[in-house]
């Protein structure tokens, strides 16, 4: 069985990207979290998709733990109540966790694994798009406050990621979509020849092509694999993971999540392009093509509902890769390219942030 490998201070492990493998879930986990009393923690929309057999292959027949679907289940009383029912079912040091859901199945129970009992391992099992080429990637857990997105979390590796392209085929439309924003990121931020890949297969990728498919999942698990092995802790070019997100986590923060995830980084994308220009650090050309290809892939480039560019600069206020106020952005240099080095971010000032704001107004 073929799988990317993503190393971490501690080692290292799989991500396995193969249409089918669900079927194979309980031998996998019965490998990777050998002789561990395993609890699963699904978002439960998915768990009912998985248990009705629409995701393909067997059934966990284990102790499954659920929480609401979506964004705002992303909460510390959510993690309260799953640690504390975890407690109650007595489970112990030797637990382990099978993540099932999304983004955000992936980040509230890898943060449980991440602190139950100082820690105990646990296996992703992403199910959307976005989830299975980006955040089961990389080891960043966590859950959201008012404050803002992902400020209370802990870097905590899953032993190994399970990735099944067949069980994108229940996804509904926006949410595939969603997840295509962050693939343009990767071709954007580290590979132009994938981002020529995209351009030319635009069609096959909305219409879930399962050849596409493959090599999209694949492609973007080895960019951001690459990236994470090289700097876990993001001390240095992790950063460039970021591109199109200062603005996409102020858009989601100010829109109280009414604009997932991943059309806020298609957005972000956008109008961190147009501020790379405008610092003269890109040419036109980049920004022109990101926009080019959203819109063939039916992602949004103008927000569907009037944000207050106060609101956004608010919320930018609060993002964690500011250093005291100045607001700094991983800026793209052009296709394939980002920079410059040595912290990867650069500092913009107030007009130039609502000059681009504006570009997706
Ligand atoms: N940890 C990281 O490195 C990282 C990276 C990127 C994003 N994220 C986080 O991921 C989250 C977004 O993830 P997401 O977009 O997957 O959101 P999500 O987990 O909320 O899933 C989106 C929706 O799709 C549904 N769904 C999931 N799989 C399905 C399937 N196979 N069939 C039908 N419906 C299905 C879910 O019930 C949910 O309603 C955000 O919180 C974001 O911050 C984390
Ligand atoms: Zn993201």
């Amino acid at each position: 069985m073929s799988s990317v490998v993503v190393r971490h201070s501690l080692g290292s492990y799989p991500v396995y990207v193969e249409p089918g493998i669900l079927g194979r879930l309980g031998e996998l986990v019965g490998e990777h979290l050998p002789g561990r009393r395993v609890a699963m923690i699904a978002d439960e929309a998915v768990h009912q998709l998985y248990r009705a057999g629409r995701l393909g292959g067997s059934r966990w027949d284990g102790e499954t733990l659920t929480f609401p679907p979506g964004e705002r289940s992303k909460t510390r009383e959510s993690w309260s109540r799953l640690t504390d029912e975890l407690l109650r079912l007595g489970f112990g040091r030797d637990s382990g966790i099978v993540a099932l859901g999304g983004g955000v199945a992936g980040d509230l129970a890898g943060f449980v694994a991440a602190t139950y009992m100082r820690g105990v391992p646990y296996v992703q099992v992403p199910t959307t798009l976005l989830a299975m080429l980006d955040a089961s990637v990389g080891g960043k857990t966590g859950v959201d406050t008012a404050e803002g997105k992902n400020l209370i979390g802990a870097f905590h590796p899953p032993v190994a990621v399970v990735a099944d392209p067949l069980a994108l085929a229940t996804l509904p439309d926006r949410e595939y979509r969603a997840g295509l924003a962050e693939a343009v990121k990767h071709g954007l931020i580290a590979d132009r020849e994938y981002f020529e890949w995209m351009e030319r297969e635009a069609e096959r990728m909305i219409a879930r092509d399962a050849a596409a498919l493959g090599h999209l999942v694949r492609r973007s698990v080895e960019i951001k694999a690459e990236v994470v092995s090289e700097d876990e802790r993001e001390g240095g070019r992790r950063a460039i993971l970021n591109a199109g997100h200062t603005v996409a986590h102020a858009l989601e923060r100010a829109t109280e999540y009414r604009v997932p995830h991943g059309e806020a980084v298609g957005l972000g994308l956008v109008a961190e392009a147009a501020l790379a220009t405008a610092l003269g650090l890109a040419t036109p050309e980049a920004g022109a093509r990101v926009v080019a290809l959203l819109e063939r892939l039916g992602l949004p480039t103008r927000v569907r509902e009037p944000v207050a560019p106060d609101r956004l600069l608010a919320a930018m206020g609060r993002d964690k890769k500011n250093r005291g106020r100045a607001i700094r952005f991983a800026l793209p240099r052009g296709v394939g390219a980002m920079g410059p080095g040595p912290d990867w971010t650069t500092e913009a000032g107030e007009p130039a942030i609502r000059a681009a704001l504006r570009v997706i107004s």
